[in-house]
């Protein structure tokens, strides 16, 4: 792996934890149960993304930071919610059991809104970061909002709800579905490391290009890994789709097939990459994502 992405990896890790430590006794449950499913385990796929887009463009990394931790608290929110018993019914995640088998649904539930919160609390806490403007903070609280709202991330999950058991979904309402509850976050995470680094349009509009392309790839391979793996490599339940009567597009297409999809769309994506000078460790990145085995 490329030495960048092993350092941003660390520079992630320890900042993550640094925002989610404050808490009076009365309620240090709730942070306790954030910082359980924020733990350890997880790929850091989106804020290392947020990292090396900013990279990409030649910013300082620094700068980009807080929006990456924004990204990931997100995220962990949306794991946290898609595992409850009213959605996924998944009792692992990140190798452990998780968080409302842990502490319970009412607490999973407000760990997942505390999370949310946080990552707007940590973008616009200026005097912390301390290296941006308040526009460049209010570009990448527009572009979060709106990819991980009812327009991007929580739509495709809505979509994979109402999915569930229904044998006639076709393509183009599973691109949808993958494209907004998974490529919209990776958008979000792609774009704000450009706009952390003040970049022109044309980067924003390659880093979009990109992001929709590997986005769509990640949560086909995630489907795959679905069927072909185990509890013990991914860290969660295998077989959870079949389980939930979930449309993918490996009930459609087969797992052979949907591999040459991913490499497809990721080298589609890898071209996109072109508009940076900066996109070596981008590109060993996304090529890692396509092969990836949790
Ligand atoms: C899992 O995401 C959920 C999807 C959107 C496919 P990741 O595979 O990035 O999960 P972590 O963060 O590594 O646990
Ligand atoms: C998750 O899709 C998408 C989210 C927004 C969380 P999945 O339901 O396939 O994710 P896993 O497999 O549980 O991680
Ligand atoms: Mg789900
Ligand atoms: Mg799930
Ligand atoms: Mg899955």
């Amino acid at each position: 792996m490329h030495n960048k992405i092993e350092l941003y990896a660390q520079l992630i890790n320890e900042d993550l934890y640094k925002y989610l430590d404050t808490y009076l006794e009365e309620y240090k449950v709730i942070f306790d149960s954030m910082r359980y499913s924020v733990e350890n385990g997880g790929k850091r796929v989106r804020p290392l993304l947020t990292l090396l887009f900013c990279d990409a463009c030649c910013g300082d990394v620094k700068k980009a930071l807080p929006f990456a931790d924004a990204v990931e608290y997100i995220h962990t929110y949306s794991l946290i919610h898609d595992d409850l018993p009213c959605m996924d019914n998944d009792d692992f995640r990140r190798g452990k059991p998780s968080n409302h088998k842990v502490y319970g649904e009412a607490f999973a539930l407000l760990a997942g809104d505390g999370l949310l919160t946080a990552a707007f609390e940590r973008i616009t806490d200026l005097q912390k970061a301390g290296l941006y403007s308040a526009d460049v903070a209010v570009k990448a609280i527009y572009t979060l909002s709106h990819l991980a709202g009812s327009r991007g991330m929580i739509g495709g999950q809505v979509i994979d709800l109402l999915n569930e058991n229904n044998s006639n979904a076709d393509f183009d309402n599973l691109k949808l579905m993958d494209s907004l509850k998974t490529g919209a976050l990776i958008e979000a995470a792609c774009v704000m490391g450009c706009i952390a680094a003040e970049a022109d349009e044309d980067k924003i509009n390659a880093a979009t290009e990109f992001a929709q392309k590997i986005g769509l790839a990640f949560q086909i391979k995630d489907d795959i890994l679905d069927v072909t793996s185990t509890l013990e490599k991914l860290g969660k339940m295998a077989g959870s789709d079949e389980q939930n009567g979930k449309s993918t597009y490996v009930t459609l297409l087969g797992v052979q097939e949907c591999q040459k999809l991913v490499d497809k769309l990721t080298d589609e994506a890898m071209k996109a990459l072109d508009a940076f000078q900066n996109n070596e460790a981008l590109k060993e990145y996304a090529k890692y994502l396509a092969d990836r085995e949790n």
